[in-house]
């Protein structure tokens, strides 16, 4: 980078870029659009029903036939992908996960639903980790002294991941960080003949407080013994974030992500730099929450600090992003666009 080629003031003023808004407009240099958009839903079981998630006003779980009417919404609005997450049942929750591995448990008819109705319309993403389904809460098997198992927890996540990409699943989000699990789902779906479904790698994944709101919405919260340390990474760690990637693509991620979002846009950044597959960030549960509150309280103007928040992240280098808000950005985008003519 050459500033020193730059001409001093006077002869240099750059206000001139931003005088007017067709020459703010003319150089810019990132941009927000509907195509970035991933949007994270909450299913519960039942009929007919939405219940608001207390802790993300806003934000409501949906029953599968509720659910459709939400995601033909994000058909109409273009937005390219929907994440689901689960609220199991607490009789259907234990120390072994196995509603996980079961073809007909309540993200596989999610799937399938969405599937049937919207083809190829939208994309449809599940999460691959067993904290829906353990009576614990954790994202892995326990073992006998309160540690999280790794291989015996990889054999549960691969025939997770199975089923649900049977279900007919376009990504695969393992979120569970436990070692060797993307390159033990790749080889599984292979040897099914599932060579099409897209990894996208929670790759840095930090044992984050931000997460808090989330837990409540799929009901693993109360019930979490401990805490995810020894497998999430540490919220002070960069350079650990970089081998993380280097594995998760050598095992066959298609693409890589980071969460929280914000308070980690260095880690976007990171490893935008380094690696060349697309990186996603998640603008997790904890951030629209504060985000909510804030504006709620009338203290930020939210079309305005959701936009700028969101942008932050296309300027650190996400190729998209996972947010709460992902219905409520496509609407404004319309109505900018329709502003500027
Ligand atoms: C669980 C999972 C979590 C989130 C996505 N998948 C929570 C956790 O790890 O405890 C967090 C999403 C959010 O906070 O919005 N595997």
């Amino acid at each position: 980078m050459s500033y020193d080629l730059h001409a001093p003031y006077p002869a240099g003023r750059p206000r001139r870029l931003r005088r007017t808004d067709f020459l703010r407009r003319l150089v810019r240099e990132h941009d927000l659009t509907v195509d970035d958009l991933i949007w994270p839903l909450f299913v519960i079981d039942g009929e007919k029903r939405r219940e608001p998630v207390p802790s993300m006003p806003g934000v409501e779980r949906f029953t599968i036939d509720e659910l459709l009417h939400t995601v033909e919404e994000a058909v109409n609005l273009g937005i390219p992908v929907v994440s689901l997450f689960p609220n199991t049942p607490d009789e259907k929750r234990s120390a072994d996960a196995a509603e996980a591995f079961n073809p007909d448990n309540l993200v596989c008819r999610a799937v399938r639903a969405i599937r049937q109705r919207f083809g190829d319309a939208i994309g449809v993403m599940t999460d691959v980790a067993l904290d829906p389904y353990t009576s614990h809460g954790q994202d892995g098997l326990l073992g006998r002294n309160g540690e999280i198992l790794n291989d015996e927890t990889i054999a549960a996540l691969v025939r997770q991941a199975l089923n649900q990409a049977e279900a007919g699943c376009d990504i695969l989000g393992p979120s569970d960080m436990m070692d060797g699990r993307v390159g033990a789902i790749r080889a599984a779906l292979e040897e099914a003949g599932l060579q099409q479904v897209h990894i996208m790698a929670y790759t840095a994944k930090y044992a984050s407080a931000f997460y808090g709101p989330f837990r409540d919405a799929v009901g693993s919260g109360a019930r979490l013994t401990g805490d995810k340390r020894t497998y999430q990474m540490d919220p002070a760690n960069a350079r650990e974030a970089l081998r993380e990637a280097a594995m998760d693509i050598a095992e066959g991620a298609d693409s890589i992500m980071v969460k929280p979002g914000m308070p980690y846009l260095d880690i976007v950044r990171l490893l935008k730099e380094h690696f060349t597959c697309p990186v996603f960030a998640y603008q997790v549960s904890g951030e629209y929450a504060m985000l909510k509150a804030a504006c709620a309280n009338g203290w930020l103007d939210e079309h305005k600090v959701v936009m700028e928040s969101l942008l932050a992240f296309k300027r650190a280098g996400a190729d998209g992003i996972l947010t709460y808000y992902a219905a409520d950005v496509a609407r404004w985008l319309r109505g900018e666009q329709r502003a500027d003519g």
